[in-house]
């Protein structure tokens, strides 16, 4: 079936892609010229594992397209998903110019019926202003229907993530709608959940403001562990083993990044205000994720008796592995407040540096983990890269001026760390 990917970002790249993969003919579409040129030249404009081995298998097998022309992708299209950005504004609430801008040329070019659906995470109830906004662009045709359809990618495992779904969900508003999707999703055997748009808008919210929930949850726990000397993940696996519960999604940490968790729960808040719900738990749920962050800071301080000209070595920029993604990073937080206090940085990623590099220009960054370690009074392990699990660790002690190690994701062992003469600190053990 004839589907066109409006936007070439983390979800629709990925999503188009994959449509491609399971037989479906794809146009991606997006309006920034150099993204579409590099996507031509085979190149790819976003770090996500698979994913350009995948394009060039679908580009060649002629499944796959990229054009910067909406007129060309709707006119050969029956599917048109919409999967451009939905940046926070200041106040938090989701910015849908984007959204607006593409229904409005969707509507100037349908040519015959068309299913329009909304691939980005919107605030509820935003399907009815792309309905109006394509009413009142489309002179020539007036038959179609919108639809949502809303990702659970998670970006690292974003292709298995959709071609393996635990669920799709898809909101609709006419049987003809409902029959075309259910054919499009075919060949993916996982449960499908057809609702109406506002559920279906709605599932994607809850679901993200709950596993935001149950990290802040565990991480207010971890706080507790550290004040009654429990560990953390003795307690998470057991509650996690709870079938209603679940082990994942309770690792305690520095805290929850990334461009889903915060903008969404953002949004979601301000959403629910603006329907007349004060959503005070997910407020919450953002006053811990803050605290986690800053909590950071003051147990390095705790470490080195004050921060004021102490040079600490960070390993892990990105906001959690296997991502080159610096959106909303804890990093970002506690680096800029270590650098409030006077503390010097130095920063190594194996990924996401020439992305922080342009937020944060006023760091050293270094070419691996035993540079970072050299001359430091700390290391702050922020993001759990495999790489750094096999470091030689009595060779990082080495380098360092102090042996202070904070582990802001439990990736080392404490009795292990202390035994190699490390002054040890991880999150709520
Ligand atoms: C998330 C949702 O998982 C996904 O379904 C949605 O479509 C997009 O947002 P993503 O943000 O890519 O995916 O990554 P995820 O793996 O969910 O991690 C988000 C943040 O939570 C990361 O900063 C991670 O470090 C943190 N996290 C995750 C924890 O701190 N503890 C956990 O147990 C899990």
């Amino acid at each position: 079936m004839k589907v066109c990917m409006i936007g070439t970002g983390y979800v629709g790249l990925v999503s188009g892609t994959c449509f491609a993969e399971i037989g479906h003919d794809v146009i991606c579409v997006d309006n920034d010229e150099k993204k579409i040129e590099i996507l031509n030249k085979g190149g790819l404009p976003i770090y996500e594992p698979g994913l350009e081995e995948l394009i060039a298998k679908n580009v060649k097998a002629g499944r796959l397209r990229f054009t910067t022309s909406i007129r060309e992708g709707v006119e050969n299209s029956l599917f048109l998903f919409i999967a451009v950005g939905t940046p926070p504004k200041e106040d938090g609430e989701p910015d849908l110019s984007q959204i607006e801008q593409v229904a409005e040329e969707i509507g100037d070019a349908m040519n015959e019926y068309k299913i329009i659906i909304e691939k980005s995470t919107v605030p509820v109830q935003t399907g009815k202003w792309v309905r109006t906004v394509i009413e009142r662009f489309s002179r020539k045709i007036k038959d179609f229907d919108v639809a949502s359809n809303p990702e659970f990618l998670r970006e690292g495992s974003a292709i298995s993530d959709f071609l393996n779904p635990d669920r799709v969900v898809l909101g609709v508003e006419s049987e003809r709608a409902k029959d075309k999707l259910l054919e499009l999703y075919k060949p993916m055997d996982a449960p499908k959940i057809v609702t109406d748009i506002s559920s279906a808008e709605l599932i994607k919210h809850a679901s993200n403001a709950l596993l935001s929930t149950k990290i802040s949850f565990i991480n207010a726990i971890s706080v507790i562990c550290e004040k009654s000397g429990a560990d953390v993940l003795q307690v998470a696996e057991g509650v996690g083993l709870d079938k209603r519960i679940g082990r994942e999604f309770l690792n305690a940490g520095v805290g929850f990044g990334g461009f889903c968790f915060p903008k969404d729960l953002s949004a979601f808040i301000s959403i629910a205000a603006k329907l007349g719900y004060d959503f005070r738990l997910l407020r919450e749920v953002e006053n811990i994720n803050n605290e986690q962050m800053l909590y950071a800071v003051k147990k390095l301080e705790g470490m080195l008796w004050n921060l004021r000209d102490k040079k600490i070595g960070v390993l892990g920029l990105a906001f959690k592995p296997n991502t080159d993604d610096m959106r909303f990073a804890p990093s970002i937080t506690i680096i800029r407040e270590l650098q409030r206090q006077g503390a010097r940085i130095k920063a190594f990623d194996p990924v996401s540096m020439d992305r922080a590099k342009q937020i944060m220009p006023d760091i050293e960054y270094c070419e691996d983990a035993y540079a970072t370690a050299k001359g430091v009074d700390a290391i702050a392990l922020l993001t759990e890269w495999d790489v750094f699990k096999e470091l030689d660790l009595e060779k990082i002690k080495g380098l360092m001026r102090q042996p202070v190690f904070f582990d802001g994701r439990n990736v080392f062992e404490p009795g292990k760390m202390a035994a190699m003469g490390f002054i040890y600190k991880g999150i709520g053990r």
